[in-house]
Order: C-alpha cells, then sequence, then structure tokens
C-alpha cells in the first residue's frame, strides 16, 4: 500500500489582503463580508511570468527533499495548466531531473489532488510504481475575473506535493481507504465556458471574457456540503473507524463555513479541523496538499493518527482519503519569480 513518505509546499511571495483585492477589481464588497461569509482574509497570487509549472516544479523538489526517495512517477492535477498542450507533468519531471519517468496531468478540479493520490496509490499497489510524485498546483488568478465578486476574493494560488513509497498499514502516513464520485448533471457550476472545443479560441462566437473561470457559488455550496459529508463519512467507513476516531480532519479549502457544515454533520470536534484558509484562501488543487505541507499543522499532529481529506470541485468531482498522519516534516520552497 502507499504511505506519505514526504510531503512540500511552495507559495507566491505576494500576498494581497481583502482590500488589495477589491482594489484590484473595483469589487462591489467588504472585506468584512469576505471573512464572515468565507473565513478568507488575504491569499498569495504569483508574479507576470510565473506559471503553474514553475511553481510545481518547487513544490515537487520540496516533496522529494522531505521524502528523501527518488520519484518514479509523476502525476500532477491542475486546472490552469502551463499550456492547452502538452500536459505540464512532462516538463515538471525533466526540469525535477527525474529522467524519462511517465507524467501525466490529471483535471478534476478543486477534486484534483485527491483523485491523484488515490491513483497514484492505486498504481503503486498495481506495481507500476513505487515512488509516484503527486503534486496539486494551480494559478486561479490566470483565469479569475477581477471584477467578478462571486470568485475573485476567493482563490489565490499555490501548489503542495507528496511522494508515496510501498509501506504497511501500521506505517504513519498509511493510505487506508479512498471514496470517489463525480455528477457530470452539474458540469455547468463550475467552469471556464470557452476555450476548449465546445467554444474553441478562435471561433468568432467565443468572447475573450469566455476564458475566465466562473462559479454559481449559491449552487455550488449546497453540493460541496452533501458530497464531502457522504464522501468523508464512507472512506472513514471502509478504513474501519467511526468519525470518532478521526483525529484530523481537512477539507478543501474552498470556503470556511462549508468545512464546518462538513465537520458538525460528521460530528467533529472544532479542535480536530485543521485548515489554511484565513492566510491563503482556496487554492484548488493545491488546497489538501498544502494543508500537509503546513507546518503548523505538522507539528500539531502525532504521526500516525487517524485523518480524514476530503474534497469537492467542478465536474461536479468528489473525493475523500483515510489515512495515518505522516512522518515526513513538510519541506517548502520560494515560488521563482520568473520561469526557470
Ligand atoms: O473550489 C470549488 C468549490 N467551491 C466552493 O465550494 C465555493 C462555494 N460557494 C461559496 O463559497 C459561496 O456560495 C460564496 C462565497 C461564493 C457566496 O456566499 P453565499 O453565502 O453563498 O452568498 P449568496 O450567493 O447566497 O449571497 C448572499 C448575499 C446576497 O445578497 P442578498 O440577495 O441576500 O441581498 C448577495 O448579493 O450576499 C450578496 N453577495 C455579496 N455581497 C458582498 C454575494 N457575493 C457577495 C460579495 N460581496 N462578494
Amino acid at each position: 500500500m502507499g504511505v506519505i513518505a514526504g510531503i512540500g509546499g511552495c507559495l507566491p511571495g505576494r500576498s494581497l489582503d481583502n482590500e488589495d483585492v477589491i482594489r484590484t477589481g473595483a469589487l462591489d464588497t467588504t472585506d468584512d463580508w469576505i471573512r464572515t461569509r468565507t473565513g478568507i482574509a488575504r491569499r498569495r497570487r504569483v508574479t507576470a511570468g510565473t506559471s503553474t509549472g514553475d511553481l510545481a516544479t518547487a513544490a515537487g523538489r520540496a516533496a522529494v527533499a522531505s521524502a528523501g526517495e527518488r520519484p518514479d512517477f509523476v502525476l500532477l492535477a491542475t486546472t490552469t495548466p502551463d499550456h492547452p498542450c502538452p500536459a505540464t507533468a512532462p516538463a515538471v519531471a525533466h526540469r525535477l531531473g527525474l529522467g524519462e519517468v511517465p507524467a501525466f496531468d490529471l483535471a478534476a478540479v478543486c477534486s484534483g489532488f485527491l483523485y491523484a493520490l488515490i491513483t497514484a496509490d492505486a498504481l503503486l499497489r498495481s506495481g507500476l510504481c513505487h515512488t509516484p510524485l503527486v503534486i496539486g498546483a494551480d494559478t486561479y488568478s490566470t483565469i479569475v475575473d477581477p471584477h467578478d465578486r462571486d470568485t475573485a476574493a476567493l482563490f489565490g494560488d499555490g501548489a503542495g506535493a507528496v511522494v508515496l513509497r510501498t509501506g504497511h498499514p501500521g506505517d504513519p502516513g498509511a493510505i487506508l481507504a479512498a471514496d470517489q464520485g463525480s455528477d457530470g448533471a452539474g458540469h455547468d457550476l463550475i467552469t471556464v465556458p470557452g476555450g476548449g472545443s465546445r467554444h474553441p479560441p478562435h471561433h468568432p462566437d467565443t468572447a475573450p471574457e469566455a476564458r475566465f473561470f466562473r462559479m454559481r457559488g449559491r449552487a455550488v455550496y449546497a453540493q460541496a456540503v452533501r458530497r464531502m459529508t457522504g464522501s468523508a463519512r464512507t472512506a472513514i467507513d471502509r478504513a474501519g473507524w467511526t468519525t470518532h476516531d478521526v483525529r484530523a480532519f481537512i477539507g478543501h479549502q474552498a470556503n470556511q463555513r462549508i468545512l464546518d457544515a462538513v465537520a458538525d454533520r460528521l460530528d467533529i470536534a472544532p479542535h480536530r479541523r485543521f485548515g489554511n484558509i484565513r492566510e491563503i484562501g482556496n487554492t484548488a488543487a493545491a488546497s489538501i496538499p498544502l494543508v500537509l505541507a503546513d507546518p503548523t499543522v505538522h507539528t500539531s499532529l502525532t504521526p500516525g493518527a487517524p485523518t480524514v481529506l476530503t474534497a469537492f470541485g467542478g465536474g461536479l468531482t468528489w473525493a475523500s482519503v483515510a489515512l495515518t498522519w505522516p512522518e515526513a516534516p513538510p519541506h517548502h520552497e520560494p515560488a521563482p519569480a520568473r520561469p526557470s
């Protein structure tokens, strides 16, 4: 089975508080509204010229240093790749000096990291790889409409990564159980409508604004609570635990009210809920691994502590993983100011 052997994170140096974001887009909102309705106070943003692949490479390098293992496979979860084609993962593998390892991108929006973690664990169990590097990285500042008050203040940029190795259920960091699903009936609730084959970028009917990210917040909110609660419960059951056994609950950092609603429904006590939404907002595919990489979270938890990770995102997609808290201390790398 897969065991988390190393954890890495990378955040851009530039931090914007709520007032900074409001000024950028002249948004009809307030610091108080954003804080009380989402729990977000500030977020990090890349400067022009720094890409998702740059953050992913830095987080990947940090995870490799934390693990002390050389990855033999790279999975990169992102919806903001460096280019529509090719995938970003092979370039990341090359920049990490990993040789000709298999590498691909996986798109499951904010559930992407957990989809990639579950896939990497399955590849490892099948014998196809032994030390996969799993990265969640996004730069939503490149697709968010600065004038859209439904999204402009919510998202930040970043990358987080883990390296898996083969291990046993008693090892700290062991991936014990998982759950995942999708519901394409809700595909239009979270979308970048233009720029793909449905509305090609060069087509005269595709407006430039169609390249912006859009989310129907209230409808997504209700789905996020329902799906993360059900999925986390399934993963906890499959691990042979009850929700009272869980020592660390880490949900996708979309909205503090959503996270509290899910944890309340699961009856997980407030001191067992961990996150960083106040400081870095919603970093999409990077959200969960950046909580794993948070030094404060790491020092609060004992290796081996029963942990549940749960995420929800566009697609619609959702996923949860039951694991024990890993031992490896997280490493961090600064974001490069420009492509290296
Ligand atoms: O990462 C993928 C998953 N993402 C999520 O799960 C995000 C899910 N959605 C959300 O986090 C929330 O729905 C939002 C933060 C996007 C919006 O919060 P909400 O509590 O659902 O607001 P609402 O859309 O229900 O609007 C409530 C009120 C409305 O005013 P009235 O009609 O009650 O007078 C809105 O016009 O708040 C108003 N409002 C705002 N006011 C100031 C909505 N957005 C804003 C805003 N600033 N940015």
